[in-house]
């Protein structure tokens, strides 16, 4: 108990790392401060697993104070003596887990919790996190902002891709890590809170509107949102009876109504072609911020700067199967995500009057060498600042084309459909998806792949033609 109290008060992470050595045998070890991402290797900590989040928020849109208290229902995955998580500015006030204090202590955006007990390996623990602040958004590798961005008007637009969970709540912050949340959240009346899932209830009293939201199924901290705005509210169902939350800034409400219009639609042509939507809400978030240039795909309600078209609608939505349901193992893999929902666009647009994939393809094709397409390879981006630029889509989505050219279109869809059950509510990583694609097709694609995604440079004859020279046309597989 006392090396353990020694631990957390530790005033270097040299010393810290001895004292975890000495405790190794009677109470475990610290989780290893990062869940071993290449691109983000402080992201998240690989020795415990969330099981649920469960958030109690209040926002104050005239100051930005953000009160907050986490409750998360935890599984350790080792013998732990102490663990991550991920929380980035903000005021922690107190710690516990299993109701007695913790020992915290802070290193830039780690917050190392040492339990009064250690925690051996499968034991379900619950820590509690009481905090306040004004949040500050990252600014990612790529100079892009994510997490919790506060707009001069109060609203606050909620993206944390890749980064920004931490900047809101205290996470395990990486996609190995899914989670089923509840999002509660307080805002004076005359706002609305917005977060994953279904809204449980809303209430009022004192001045200040509840919000309370529920997430049943695995969730990456980075598709986590608690949108707050002076949004114009739709609550309606498919036909199938899937819940729509549709949550609009008035700003936006004339651009976004007809491509809004369109999401049942969009959903049961992307379920005819994937499988069942994965999840049991549906919905839009849209806001009005000039300042952020891209949507996010925050999971069950995709987050909006802008009214978006329909492509941008049609790829938010394709994501909810390949990001949200299928996820990432390491974010190397991001063209998984952003080459799936591109094809998707280039498929709604193939059946819905536009040019067809081949067309799109050839576009492509006849960029020249020195184009941004070509500047790295989709499946290798290099490091984080490169996941959202033009290769992990675009190129991403030329690698489908060629694969569905190889494999011919009743096999390719087969393999989508089969890559969104075979990992539904889980994760997928590129060789894994390369495995299915030969065990269905009986062919070798390593020479594809070698090309397609993982070759540098515009590949030597990007235009040639489909074998037969069959134009591909869109079809769905039941
Ligand atoms: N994943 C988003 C999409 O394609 C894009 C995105 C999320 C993004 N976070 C970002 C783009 C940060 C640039 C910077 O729908
Ligand atoms: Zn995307």
């Amino acid at each position: 108990m006392i090396t353990r109290r020694l631990l957390a008060l530790a005033a270097t992470p040299v010393l810290a790392v001895l004292l975890a050595g000495a405790s190794q045998g009677d109470g475990g070890t610290p989780g290893a401060a990062g869940a071993g991402d290449p691109y983000f290797p402080q992201s998240g900590d690989g020795g415990y697993h969330v099981v649920h989040y469960g958030l109690t928020l209040a926002y104050t849109p005239a100051t930005r104070l953000l009160e907050g208290s986490a409750q998360l229902t935890s599984t350790a995955t080792q013998d732990l003596s102490s663990f991550d998580l991920d929380l980035s500015g903000l005021t922690v006030s107190a710690v516990t887990v299993d109701g007695k204090p913790a020992a915290v202590r802070r290193t830039g955006v780690k917050l190392q919790v040492t339990p009064a007990d250690w925690l051996p390996k499968g034991r379900t623990f619950h820590t509690t996190v009481e905090y306040r602040g004004v949040p500050v958004s990252i600014t990612d590798p790529d100079n892009a902002a994510d997490g919790w961005i506060a707009q001069p008007d109060g609203s606050v637009f909620v993206a944390g891709e890749p980064q920004g969970a931490m900047t809101w709540f205290p996470s395990n912050n990486h996609p190995l890590d899914k989670s089923a949340y509840d999002i509660t959240v307080t805002v004076p009346d005359g706002w609305t809170a917005v977060g994953n899932g279904r809204l449980l209830s809303q209430r009022s009293s004192g001045g200040r509107s509840t919000f309370s939201w529920h997430q049943a199924r695995p969730m990456a901290a980075y598709l986590a949102t608690a949108a707050i705005g002076r949004f114009q509210v739709a609550q309606t169902w498919t036909a199938a009876g899937l819940p729509v939350y549709n949550a609009v800034d008035p700003r936006e409400a004339k651009a976004a109504a007809p491509v809004l219009a369109q999401l049942p639609d969009v959903i049961a042509w992307e379920s005819s072609l994937f499988g069942a939507y994965p999840f049991d809400a549906a919905g839009a978030i849209v806001e009005h911020v000039p300042t952020v240039d891209y949507a996010l795909e925050t999971q069950s309600r995709p987050i909006y700067n802008v009214a978006p078209d329909i492509d941008t609608l049609v790829h938010e939505t394709a994501h909810q199967w390949f990001g949200d349901s299928v996820s990432l193992e390491s974010w190397r893999d991001i063209w998984l995500n952003e080459g799936f929902a591109t094809y998707t666009e280039w498929l709604w647009d193939a059946d819905h009057g536009g040019p067809g994939t081949a067309q799109r393809f050839a576009q492509y094709a006849a960029l020249p060498a020195g184009d941004d397409v070509w500047a790295f390879p989709p499946g290798d981006p290099g490091d984080g600042a490169h996941l959202f630029a033009t290769p992990p889509y675009a190129r991403g989505a030329m690698v489908l084309e060629q694969l569905r050219r190889a494999v011919g279109d009743p096999v390719f869809f087969g393999i989508l459909k089969s890559w969104a059950a075979e990992h539904r509510y889980g994760h997928g990583d590129t060789a894994g998806f390369v495995a299915l694609c030969e065990t269905r097709s009986g062919k070798d694609l390593d020479g594809l792949f070698a090309t397609w995604l993982y070759g540098q440079g515009k590949p030597a004859q990007p235009g040639a033609p489909a074998p037969g020279g069959a134009t591909p046309t869109v079809r769905h597989h039941a």
